[in-house]
């Protein structure tokens, strides 16, 4: 993101994107993502019509220790999240921190499915430089929102406390 803008530039992209169904989807990213990516927490990923130069969408990439434990997960996941061992309580995973279009461009045709390809390029670069099969996002609890992601190959994790805010998804690569 700061490699190829300046930071003027970049508040005019911002000031720009809209994304009223998740509002934290869109604060992270006007007001969030520079400290992030400054302070190397995340890394921020635009988006950008070619016509127009305007963002479509953005994702953030980090990495988080996903703790097994929380979760209803049989021994033979746990293998296949680690890789090797069936007795794993931390996984190291990459974060799906945030991914969203934008609704201010009413002909925005970018949809999940355009913005995973973007997300794999990434993380597959990332995995052949240092490994990491498991990659995490967590969502809202929203029937249609956890679908979409099940149609992009993320399994839902599931938590013994149902009522929880938050889910967590994931997804393992092998290949
Ligand atoms: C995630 C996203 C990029 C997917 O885009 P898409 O593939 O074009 O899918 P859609 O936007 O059509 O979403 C599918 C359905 O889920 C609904 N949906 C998506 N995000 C939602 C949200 N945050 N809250 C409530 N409903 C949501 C949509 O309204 C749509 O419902 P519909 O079928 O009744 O029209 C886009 O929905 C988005 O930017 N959502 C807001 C940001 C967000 O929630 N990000 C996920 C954080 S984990």
């Amino acid at each position: 993101l700061l490699k190829e803008f300046s930071e003027e530039d970049i508040s005019k992209l911002f000031s720009d994107f809209s994304c009223p169904l998740n509002t934290d989807v869109q604060d992270f990213l006007i007001n969030k993502s520079l400290r992030f990516e400054e302070s190397d927490k995340a890394r921020t990923y635009l988006i950008l019509s070619e016509i127009t130069g305007n963002i479509l969408g953005y994702f953030s990439l980090s990495f988080k220790e996903l703790s097994v434990k929380q979760f209803q997960v049989s021994k033979t996941k746990i293998r296949r999240l680690d890789g090797i061992s069936k007795e794993a309580d931390k996984i190291n995973t990459y974060l799906i921190g945030q991914i969203g279009k934008n609704y201010s461009d009413v002909n925005n045709t970018l949809n999940l499915k355009n913005i995973m390809e973007s997300v794999w390029v990434v993380i597959n670069e990332a995995r052949a430089l240092i490994g990491g099969r498991v990659v995490i996002l967590e969502c809202q609890n929203i029937d249609k929102l956890v679908a979409l992601y099940e149609t992009e190959g993320f399994t839902l994790l599931v938590s013994p406390s149902s009522d929880d805010k938050l889910l967590t998804l994931y997804t393992i690569v092998t290949t």
